[in-house]
């Protein structure tokens, strides 16, 4: 949770997301401060694919993981919920088989142990998001279990929940995708505050046509590219008024401008150039590994060590030095034009096979 700290800016979630596991590591700040923390806890956030993993055989080590992993965010669904329909109980593992999850885990570093913090399950596709359950844990973080970071809060109220919606509509936002989010609600419930501070809108009927046409073969069906639990009026009027369940609609991205007033925010720049033959990305970058590093300093993936040039020597250099060290290659120029950068990132929402074009494997292989 460390490396997505910067997506809740609340003092309690920013505490959980910078403990470490290893004493010996130090965490540099925003402000420059070096922090050690007494603890051996650590939060990780963790996806999972449905789909991709029904190929795990039962009794291999990834089957038998994967099948504690959806027996742990079951209990915890379910342990948050005075009662539960049998149908909704079947429900939880039918989106883990064919939606996916984000779930936050607390990890102890030296029991190797690991709890549930948090989970959202959802079905999602070009059309947008169905949250079919999602949950934040009562537990405190108390002094008994978490050392002397503890300060017996709740888990609740943090804003964890809404930073996992956020995950999603990122996620989708990534592919291009809607990043509408579809859930139902139980009336009698006090979540519906929680709906309402985040934006979402009561739909205007309880009814599977308010959702996008094509998740209508998803509904309450067990095999597809989705899952969707849809309770319908009739299905309600079985149960007393309080426990029905209604459509509710997120148009808005939970990603804001932290100030928006800010000139460089308020003027939005198109990252990608309207002109389909102009150049995106000019290969090799005519920079030092060490310029590339700054400049990506501030990127949530690219800014990690682990993506760091060894030395400004080897990488990203287009003509041969004068005294060669090593085993230096200059690289062959490639320009990809906006049309193929589109068509690689409309791939990676689909079928995972656009690097298969002559260009397009020259360029990867340098
Ligand atoms: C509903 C639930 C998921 C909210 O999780 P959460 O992590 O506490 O929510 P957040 O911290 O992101 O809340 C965002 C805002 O909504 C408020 N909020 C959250 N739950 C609330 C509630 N029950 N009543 C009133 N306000 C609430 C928070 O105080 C916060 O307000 P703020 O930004 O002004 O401080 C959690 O309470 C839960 O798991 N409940 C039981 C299961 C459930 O009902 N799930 C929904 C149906 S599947």
């Amino acid at each position: 949770m460390y490396y997505l700290r910067h997506f809740n800016k609340k003092t309690f979630f920013t505490h959980l997301s910078s403990l470490l596991c290893n004493k010996k590591e130090v965490l540099k700040f925003d402000n420059n401060d070096s922090h050690e923390h007494e603890t051996y806890h650590q939060f990780h956030v963790c996806y999972l694919d449905g789909p991709s993993v029904q190929k795990f055989l039962p009794k291999s080590a990834e089957g038998r993981a994967h099948k504690n992993y959806c027996r742990s965010i079951f209990h915890v669904i379910k342990n948050q919920f005075n009662s539960m329909r049998s149908n909704k109980e079947d429900s939880i593992y039918s989106t883990m088989d064919l939606g996916q999850a984000f779930t936050i885990y607390r990890y102890h570093f030296s029991k190797y142990t690991k709890h549930v913090v948090a989970t959202i399950l959802f079905s999602a596709d070009a059309n947008g998001i169905f949250v079919n359950w999602i949950v934040v844990t009562q537990t405190k973080f108390t002094m008994d279990t978490y050392g002397t970071s503890g300060n017996n809060e709740t888990f609740r109220s943090c804003g964890i929940a809404t930073f996992l919606i956020l995950l999603v509509q990122m996620r989708l936002a990534l592919f291009g995708w809607k990043t509408d989010v579809y859930l139902q609600v139980n009336q009698g419930s006090n979540s519906v505050q929680f709906y309402e501070k985040l934006g979402f809108q009561k739909a205007a009927s309880n009814k599977k046509e308010e959702m996008p046409t094509t998740w209508e073969p998803f509904v309450n069906k067990k095999k597809g590219s989705m899952y969707i639990k849809f309770v319908d009026d009739k299905m309600n009027a079985e149960f007393p008024s309080k426990s029905h369940l209604h459509l509710y609609k997120l148009s808005d991205f939970l990603l804001k401008p932290t100030n928006p007033n800010k000139a460089s925010v308020a003027k939005i720049v198109p990252l990608v150039p309207s002109d389909k033959n102009a150049v995106m990305i000019a290969w090799p970058f005519d920079m030092k590994g060490t310029n590339v590093d700054g400049a990506a300093e501030d990127l949530y993936i690219f800014g990690l060590r682990g993506f760091k040039f060894r030395n400004e020597q080897i990488f990203m250099r287009k003509t041969l030095p004068n005294t060669r060290q090593g085993a230096i290659r200059s690289y062959q120029d490639e320009d990809v034009k906006v049309s193929q950068y589109i068509s690689w990132k409309e791939d990676l929402a689909k079928d995972h096979i656009a690097w298969l074009s002559t260009g397009d494997i020259g360029l990867s292989i340098q």
